[in-house]
């Protein structure tokens, strides 16, 4: 299996590695990057647990080749943080008891 090279920004870092065709924007993330607030929940775009901004869109990375990864600015739960500031979306995960 062929493996393409792609480069990308994760959470304002740019970053460049080597994926297979196969493989999800959710498992790079969670798997490479040890990045663990989106969760693969139903694994098939129903639920929005595995949801990140890719591109300035909301995507659900379980369905998204990391191929597609390539050239775009993803941007993940973490990285909604600012300096030791929660972001609104993260308080209402903590106040809610959000999964992510
Ligand atoms: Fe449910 Fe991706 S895991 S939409």
């Amino acid at each position: 299996m062929e493996m393409k090279a792609i480069k990308f920004v994760l959470n304002g870092e740019t970053h460049e590695c080597l994926v297979s065709p196969w493989r999800t924007l959710l498992e790079m993330i969670r798997e490479d990057f040890k990045l663990t607030g989106a969760k693969e929940g139903c694994g098939q775009g129903e639920c929005g647990s595995c949801t990140v901004i890719m591109g300035g869109k909301s995507v659900n990375s379980c369905l998204v080749p990391a191929v597609e990864a390539n050239g775009q600015e993803i941007i993940t739960i973490e990285g909604l943080k600012k300096g030791e500031e929660l972001h609104p979306i993260q308080e209402a995960f903590v106040a809610h008891s959000g999964m992510q």
